[in-house]
């Protein structure tokens, strides 16, 4: 069973939920939570991804107790129905979190994607590092986009044997979509191209206003088009347009489609974001990244050279920009540092494993390679 409730996990458990479904071994049950309605649902079609169980979590601003205790009742009952041999979680959402939970009160065994990111500050991001940390102790497989992500679960006392470096499905998933085709690039002018998304609650309110000024002042240089695509999430369209709406220089945009959304990217020059996801995708593009925030779970992008971690400081953000659309040698020193995170086949590496332990099915050619645990 793999649950899933919000936009980046449909786009990461994709490659995963394609995988199994034209594999014998496999009879993948998706359960949408919609803890995302809207952002969730215009991905899955698109992603291939079928429903099995779609639930209707979301209400409006709801709090995160109620959000977590609405999900872990509902989840249960599906678990308790439907009895899979294993419930898949991704991340640390909410709903990663409470499918996590629900499937250990079912003492059902947990597989978790994207296992063992952590930036060391328990609530930054907030809450997302409490939620991964918690999943770590209820899974029994912990499948790593990097040898650092497993390093962490081992230190923190999780079983060597339970942990297996993949690369992160994101990888793969942009690459099926590049390779299914192109989307719509949102960028309507030959100006210097600005793509940026905003949402972490730990920024949301007067920080996310000084980050909205800052962007004022990189579209008041008169060369820039910013395409900002806005989070459905109410908070963060208070705190974002009454700085940027109407402004000169912006493309205000809803949440785009996967597809639009990577031909955006692919015609972007440089990204901005607090993003966790486009952290791994804009290097995969070669496209420079400045995460707007004070902490990342992704220091191997920083580490490479293709990111930077910029803070939230709206001086910082403007000049941190404006050194990379003025500087052609620094702009290629970052655009030409590659891509940490996988090599688009983590999916399968996901699958061998479950299926040796779970359907007790032989493993062929299951034998470490480079930073991975299986071939
Ligand atoms: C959530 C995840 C975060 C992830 C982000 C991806 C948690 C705690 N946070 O952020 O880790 O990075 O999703 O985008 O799980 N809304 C809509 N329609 C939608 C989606 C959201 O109206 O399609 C509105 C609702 O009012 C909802 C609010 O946005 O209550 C916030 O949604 P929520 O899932 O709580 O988002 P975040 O916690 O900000
Ligand atoms: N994304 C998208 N449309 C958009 C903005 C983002 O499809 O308008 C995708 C993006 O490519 C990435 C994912 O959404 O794969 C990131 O989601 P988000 O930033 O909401 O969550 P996070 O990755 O921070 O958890």
């Amino acid at each position: 069973m793999l649950v899933l409730g919000t936009r980046p996990e449909a786009i990461k458990l994709a490659p995963v939920a394609r995988a199994m479904a034209s594999d014998l071994r496999f009879e993948p049950v998706v359960v949408a939570t919609g803890q995302h309605r809207e952002m969730l649902h215009q991905m899955l079609g698109l992603l291939g991804v079928d429903v099995r169980t779609a639930l209707d979590v979301m209400r409006e601003r709801q709090q995160l107790s109620e959000l977590t205790a609405r999900l872990v009742g509902e989840l249960g009952g599906v678990i308790r129905a439907q009895r899979p041999d294993t419930v898949v979680v991704q991340g640390d959402t909410t709903t990663a979190l409470a499918g996590a939970l629900a499937a250990f009160y079912e003492r059902i065994p947990v597989a978790h994607v994207e296992a063992g990111l952590r930036t060391g500050v328990m609530d930054n991001p907030f809450p997302e590092e409490l939620n991964r940390c918690l999943i770590g102790r209820m899974a029994r497989w912990h499948f790593t986009p990097t040898p650092r992500a497993a390093g962490h679960l081992t230190r923190e006392g999780i079983p060597a044997e339970g942990v297996f470096t993949t690369g992160n499905t994101v990888v793969d998933n942009l690459l099926w979509v590049l390779a299914e085709g192109a989307g719509t690039s949102a960028f309507r002018s030959c100006a210097k191209r600005i793509l940026v998304t905003l949402h972490r609650r730990e920024n949301q309110g007067h920080r996310m206003r000084g980050m909205g000024r800052s962007l004022c002042r990189l579209a008041g240089r008169g060369d820039v088009e910013i395409v900002l695509p806005l989070h459905r999430s109410p908070a963060v369209r208070d705190a974002l347009l009454c700085e940027v709406d109407g402004r000169e220089g912006f493309t205000l945009v809803d949440p785009l489609d996967y597809v639009d959304f990577v031909a955006t990217l692919a015609e972007c020059d440089l990204v901005l974001t607090d993003s966790g996801g486009i952290q791994e995708e804009a290097p995969t593009l070669s496209k420079p990244v400045l995460v707007l925030r004070t902490t990342t779970e992704r220091p191997e992008a920083v580490e490479a050279g293709a990111a930077r971690l910029v803070g939230t400081d709206p001086e910082t953000i403007v000049s941190a920009a404006g050194r990379l659309l003025d500087d052609p040698a620094e702009y290629r020193r970052m655009a030409g540092a590659g891509n940490p995170f996988g090599d688009g086949r983590a999916a399968a590496r996901i699958l061998a494993r479950l299926a040796e332990d779970v359907t007790a099915e032989p493993a062929a050619g299951l034998t470490a390679s480079g930073p991975y645990s299986t071939a």
